[in-house]
């Protein structure tokens, strides 16, 4: 038998390290109240997004809504086929450019909407069939995917291919009858015209576990299993009243195959609708990999469902007790640091090892870079590693190559294009956790060579 001191010893010990414990849980779970849906997002590792026109970004109490209350955009109508190319080989840019320069102006991510769909195809598209089509869309995706590269977060890269009632397959439409591979020629297409954006597929009335949603769930785990690159899954979410029971459950399970899962169109109409929000803001807070919520619109007015009230404020701009519901169910979540915004599994073209780093001191960072460079061009991803105490805000300076010229950044403001430039954090990932990192990254014309990031931070 142990003598009584060091029996007593042992003891300290003991609650010494249940006390560290609980210490340690409370500081991972304890609640901020956030006081915007973007920032208590960001808070939880996660974005708070909506779908926006670019016809009203002249509309002060829209625009003055969006700018405090969201830190992502997804297009609602700018970057799908008939908007961007009207006629074959010739592109339209100027919605989806506007919108992506707002997001890129106020520190906001952008999520693409839509790559392809059997839907809002321009005339000429509806009118091919076959090879014909195919490379068309192909062509349509490349072109696309290759003028926002660098400035997506995520794109919806096919939408809507599944059918509604009972089955689990494919709808048919004109690209469906191009022949089956169709989806995962369109996923090889945009991950190879912009191999750092996350790669979804998109749909609605799969926001519990049926038939619809099983098909989607086969088809992912295929994707997986064959090396087709897919990153996410969007769930459009337009419901009435109420969530499925089974809705986190399903969210999980997709996230279980090794893929991020989104809200990506949350609207809800009926009289629970406060209720509503709560439970899908919460199951999406409880999975891991559902990385954001997306409300497709702002006002009601603003709303595709027309006359059904759905959204988060009222016609005139005021915050809606659905609103109230969100921002609490957010607060409610547990704080943790910003998760990495670029994919997990890029599959960069040809890789640099990412320069050498070193232990970052308490309070401080360190910040290495990792190239994927092509004739011409690169792509620069900066991650930004906190010490060993939580840092509030940061600030990496680095030398581009010479003759580099900054075109595109992301989760970052740069003080200019070439030379010597210093990056700041955005509103969204200025806060890291110790020993946690976060990512932002840049795309410059010019030849990729190694560069000596430093970094600096306020704790
Ligand atoms: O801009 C023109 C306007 O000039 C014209 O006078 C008017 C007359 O019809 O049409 C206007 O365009 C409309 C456009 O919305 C902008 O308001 C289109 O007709 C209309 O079809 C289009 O509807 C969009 C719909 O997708 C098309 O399928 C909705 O705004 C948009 O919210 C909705 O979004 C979809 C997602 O992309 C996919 N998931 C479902 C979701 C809701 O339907």
């Amino acid at each position: 038998m142990p003598p009584a001191r060091v029996l007593r010893a042992t003891a300290t010990a003991a609650l010494l390290m249940a006390v560290t414990t609980a210490a340690a849980t409370v500081l991972a779970t304890s609640a901020s109240a956030g006081t915007t849906l973007g920032a208590s997002a960001a808070e939880r590792g996660r974005y708070y997004g909506a779908a926006v026109a670019a016809g009203k970004l002249g509309d002060s109490t829209y625009v003055s809504i969006l700018n405090r209350e969201f830190n992502a955009i997804t297009p609602e109508n700018e970057m799908k086929w008939d908007a961007t190319e009207p006629s074959q080989g010739s592109f339209n840019w100027s919605g989806g450019d506007r919108i992506v320069n707002h997001a890129q102006a106020n520190g906001m991510r952008v999520r693409g909407h839509t790559l392809a769909w059997h839907s809002q195809q321009p005339g000429w598209a509806q009118n091919l069939s076959g090879s014909a089509l195919r490379s068309a869309m192909v062509n349509h995706i490349t072109q696309v995917a290759t003028h926002y590269r660098g400035k997506i977060y995520a794109w919806d890269v096919v939408n809507e291919a599944f059918a509604d009632g009972g089955g689990g397959g494919r709808r048919d439409s004109n690209l469906q009858r191009t022949g089956n591979d169709w989806i995962e020629v369109a996923f090889r297409t945009a991950r190879a015209a912009d191999p750092n954006a996350k790669l979804c597929y998109n749909d609605y009335n799969t926001d519990g576990i049926n038939s619809k949603s099983t098909g989607i769930y086969n088809m992912v785990q295929d994707f997986k299993a064959r090396g087709v690159p897919i990153d996410c899954v969007g769930f459009q979410s337009h419901l009435t009243n109420s969530a499925p029971s089974d809705y986190q459950a399903n969210l999980q399970r997709f996230a279980n195959l090794g893929v991020d899962v989104q809200i990506t169109e949350l609207d809800i109409a009926g009289s629970t609708q406060a209720g509503a929000y709560d439970a899908v803001t919460r199951a999406c807070l409880a999975v891991s990999r559902c990385t954001g919520i997306t409300v497709w619109g702002i006002r009601d007015s603003d709303s595709w469902r027309t006359g059904q009230n759905p959204l988060l404020f009222d016609s005139s701009g005021n915050k809606k007790a659905a609103y109230t519901s969100v921002l609490n169910a957010l607060n409610s979540g547990p704080i943790i640091s910003p998760s990495p915004s670029r994919p997990a599994s890029p599959s960069p073209s040809s890789p640099a090892s990412p320069s050498p780093s070193v232990s970052p001191a308490p309070g401080g960072c360190t910040a290495t870079v990792s190239l994927q460079t092509w004739t011409g061009g690169f792509n620069a991803t900066v991650r930004v590693t906190a010490g060993s105490t939580a840092i509030r805000s940061w600030s990496v300076r680095l030398t581009l190559p010479s003759g580099a010229v900054i075109v595109n950044t992301w989760n970052a403001a740069p003080s200019g294009t070439s030379g010597t430039v210093s990056f700041s954090n955005v509103s969204y990932n200025g806060q890291v956790s110790a020993g946690q990192y976060t990512e932002f990254g840049f795309q410059a014309d010019g030849n990729g060579a190694a560069m000596s990031p430093t970094c600096t931070a306020t704790s």
